[in-house]
């Protein structure tokens, strides 16, 4: 198996990073996890418009052009030979001697990918995911896809001590923001779609944007708002969108089952279109 580093393909075993590269330092650094279908990357598109973005809003300079890196992630799928997984790139600013402020002399940003294989996604599923809750405690740019993730892995943590697979991020109204690495949704008793705007409380997901884009074309009912805890515990049916998770549903928050406990009929539909759009 084989990674990227900094221009060259190297043995995953032999991949390393200097010690004084900022990402490692300062977490001063982005990432993108593209999702792999039958060989093909998913939404590559958007993902390197994000990446763009964040990298933007830090001011770090994209590594290369993005033709190059779209040669670059279809390269590593094909000598990894992934079927069905994900690539995940990421960008830091480099290495400097340890200094919080930008390096005066801008250092070249830092450029590595690594792929996964996962199980070939299946449009079924028995059951559904178990959420908990917990307070959101991240910066005010989770706009930003910054390795800088350790409330994210503190409430997973949480998350996976409580037996669940997911935690649902409160901000201090009650409101869910989004999952520790997923966005949120609910479905109302009346069958409106619910989820937050993206704007700098979330990441804007790709998967997101993507179902979105299907709902619309297949008419569903869409409110974009934020829902509030008490909500979710009352909805209908919930479910998570993300790269790796596709559309997932949610049968329990907080050991609570959510609607009858089952995976929700609309989401089971939302799974199954979203996925055949990417087939
Ligand atoms: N997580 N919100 C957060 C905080 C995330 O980290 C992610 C993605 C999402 C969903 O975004 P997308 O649909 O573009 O994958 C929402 C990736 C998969 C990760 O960190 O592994």
């Amino acid at each position: 198996r084989y990674a990227y580093v900094n221009g060259r393909f190297v043995h995953h075993d032999d991949a390393a990073v200097h010690i004084e590269d900022r990402g490692y330092q300062f977490a001063d650094g982005v990432y993108e996890v593209i999702p792999v279908h039958d060989r093909r990357l998913i939404d590559e598109g958007p993902h390197l418009d994000r990446l763009e973005y964040s990298l933007n809003e830090l001011r770090i300079g994209l590594p290369m052009s993005r033709r190059a890196l779209e040669m670059l992630a279809r390269e590593l799928i094909r000598r990894n030979a992934v079927t069905y997984g994900f690539i995940y790139m990421q960008v830091t600013r480099g290495v400097a001697p340890r200094d919080h402020k930008f390096p005066k002399k801008t250092p070249a940003p830092a450029l590595t990918m690594t792929t996964r294989q996962l199980p070939k996604p299946s449009a079924e599923m028995e059951e559904g995911y178990s959420v908990v809750s917990a307070p959101d405690m991240r910066w005010k740019r989770p706009d930003i896809k910054s390795v800088s993730l350790l409330p994210n892995i503190l409430a997973k943590q949480k998350a996976a001590e409580a037996g669940c697979q997911e935690a649902w991020l409160v901000d201090e109204n009650g409101k869910v923001t989004e999952g520790s690495a997923t966005n949120a949704w609910i479905v109302t008793k009346d069958n409106k779609v619910v989820t937050r705007r993206a704007d700098n409380s979330i990441l804007s997901g790709i998967t997101r944007l993507s179902l979105l884009k299907v709902m619309e074309r297949e008419g569903y009912e869409l409110e974009v708002r934020p829902f509030s805890l008490e909500e979710a515990h009352d909805a209908r049916e919930a479910f998570l969108t993300s790269s790796t998770n596709f559309v997932t549903p949610i049968t329990r928050i907080d050991g609570r089952a959510v609607g009858n406990g089952h995976p929700g009929i609309l989401t089971m539909k939302l799974r199954q279109a979203y996925i055949e759009q990417v087939v």
